[in-house]
């Protein structure tokens, strides 16, 4: 059942946010679904960005069951396709003109070796490479009046990447769980990058949510069995915190005045699986090779950048 579990907290730690416009990539399931609920509750006009129409309807209408005066509307947008983020940008320019925070939260894990239409590994693609293409080409449309934000949505998985680039979709070498962690890996990366390069107005931030029991373990999208499936989401269910509340880990950094340019949040509890929201730490990992890394994204995807 959903529900409205963190009104206290968010109550104490998240302003009113009445007339930002934030954009969620991939909000109608998971953590992105609680975070749209979360920021809709402190009443920001949510743009849910989402590849299912029918799926995005479902879950605008669960939170409008419980908040009623949400502001949310659908546009779509597959973050896998180059063709299609260009296509979201135009529509959502021409009704909004302006964004104030874009939260990157579209992910997937698992799935069989696939390639996107234009040619790319589909789990890089939708976890960081989307992302990177997505954020450059809607950053000339902040709000530059007033600060705006972009947030990133990593993972303590990124901790054990390594990304060679000479094969950086692991081409004869695929493994899914590696996959998962370089895109993590590589878009930390672009998150310090951009950071770094302290943009007038502009808050790059990020966020982990922990580990939690969401749709990325769904065997309906091909890489793992029912079985494992069932007992992956079990063994989470019990030992690890619920998607409502590791959303709130975007929801702090999207919104909350004490977060500054750079920072990730992810939980407070023991190795970060699970709690509250607290300011930590990449791993050296995540400052590595960024200008290779910046050069290599933009030549992959033939962007002049
Ligand atoms: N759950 C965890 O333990 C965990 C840990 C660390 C990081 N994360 C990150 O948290 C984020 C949210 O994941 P989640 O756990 O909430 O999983 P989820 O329930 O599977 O949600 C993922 C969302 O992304 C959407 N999506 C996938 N591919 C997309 C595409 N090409 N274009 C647009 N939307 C797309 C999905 O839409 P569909 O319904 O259409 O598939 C869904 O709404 C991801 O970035 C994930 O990597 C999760």
């Amino acid at each position: 059942m959903i529900k409205l579990k963190y009104k206290k907290w968010l109550d104490k730690n998240i302003p009113d946010l009445t007339g930002k416009k934030i954009i969620i990539t991939g909000c109608n399931s998971g953590i992105g679904f609680y975070t749209c609920l979360n920021l809709a509750y402190k009443n920001a006009t949510i743009i849910m960005a989402c590849r299912n129409l029918n799926k995005a309807l479902d879950a605008k209408n669960k939170i409008l069951e419980i908040l009623p005066n949400a502001c949310l509307d659908i546009l779509l947008l597959d973050v896998s396709s180059l063709s299609s983020i260009d296509n979201f940008i135009n529509e959502y320019v021409s009704k909004y003109q302006s964004f104030d925070v874009l939260i990157n939260n579209a992910g997937v894990y698992h799935l069989k070796q696939t390639y996107t239409n234009d040619g790319y590994e589909l789990v890089m693609t939708t976890n960081y490479l989307g992302a990177y293409y997505l954020t450059n080409k809607i950053l000339p449309y902040r709000n530059k009046d007033k600060e705006s934000r972009i947030v990133f949505t990593t993972s303590i998985a990124s901790k054990w990447a390594k990304i060679d680039y000479n094969d950086f979709f692991l081409k004869n070498n695929y493994k899914t769980m590696k996959i998962y962690a370089n895109s993590k890996l590589a878009i930390s990366r672009y998150m310090i990058y951009l950071a770094n390069k302290e943009i007038d107005n502009l808050k790059v931030v990020a966020s982990h949510p922990g580990i939690s029991s969401t749709n990325l373990l769904d065997p309906n999208k091909g890489g793992v069995s029912r079985w494992f499936s069932k007992l992956g989401n079990l063994f989470l269910k019990i030992f690890t915190h619920n998607a409502n509340k590791a959303s709130l880990s975007s929801v702090y950094v999207a919104s909350s005045n004490k977060v500054n340019n750079k920072d990730l949040y992810g939980p407070r509890g023991l190795f970060e699986i699970s709690g509250y929201p607290k300011l930590r730490k990449f791993s050296k990992l995540a400052y590595q090779d960024l200008d290779k890394h910046i050069m290599f994204s933009n030549d992959l995807l033939h962007f002049d950048n």
